[in-house]
């Protein structure tokens, strides 16, 4: 995570100054991890199959996601960047790299993102996500992806909202 300095996003220019003040973005700090980690494995939960709930339990996949982000955090370039009002976390983006499967080209992939609830549709989000396509930019990507569940609504809206296009949709076959 060393090398990213903080970027601090000016929304007055969305209109949104008086709601938000100054937000800082920056790399998450080892304080804010037990927060990143207890909601990374909530969002990860809502995103297994039903057919697959039976077989797991909630602590298991909470497990097995903060091992996996951790790993991730470990790796140069990736890094979870974490939204504050006045030194407060209120949202937080990880950003990872990982060759595209086809080209073999270094893709970014946003892998995950989330918003408080009481700072929702007030463009942290958007300020998330800019300050990570900044990072990308920065480490020579062109390309970023990301995975939306297709009932996610806020999600896929605020994806479209930010320029991202469907690329491929994954189905399941419930046997
Ligand atoms: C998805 C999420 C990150 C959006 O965060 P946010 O800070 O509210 O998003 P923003 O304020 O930047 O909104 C961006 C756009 O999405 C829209 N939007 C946000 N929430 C919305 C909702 N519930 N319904 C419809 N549109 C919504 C905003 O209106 C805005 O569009 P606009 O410019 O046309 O008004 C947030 O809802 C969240 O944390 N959800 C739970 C975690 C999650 O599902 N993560 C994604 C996993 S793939």
């Amino acid at each position: 995570m060393q090398g990213l300095s903080p970027v601090h996003a000016h929304i007055s220019s969305r209109g949104w100054k008086e709601v938000l003040g100054a937000m800082e973005i920056g790399p998450m700090t080892w304080q804010e991890w037990p927060w990143v980690a207890a909601l990374t494995a909530s969002t990860a939960w809502k995103h297994v199959s039903a057919p697959l709930r039976a077989e797991v339990s909630p602590e298991w996949v909470a497990a097995r996601v903060q091992q996996s982000l951790l790993g991730l955090l470990g790796q140069p370039g990736n890094v979870a960047l974490v939204a504050r009002e006045a030194g407060r976390p209120v949202g937080y983006l990880v950003v990872t790299f990982l060759p595209d499967e086809l080209t073999g080209v270094t893709t970014g992939l946003f892998w995950d993102i989330w918003v408080e609830p009481a700072w929702r549709g007030r463009g942290v989000a958007t300020s998330l996500t800019h300050a990570g396509e900044a990072h990308c930019r920065a480490m020579g990507v062109k390309l970023i992806r990301r995975y939306i569940a297709t009932d996610n609504q806020p999600s896929l809206h605020h994806a479209v909202r930010d320029g991202n296009r469907p690329e491929r949709v994954m189905y399941e076959k419930v046997l």
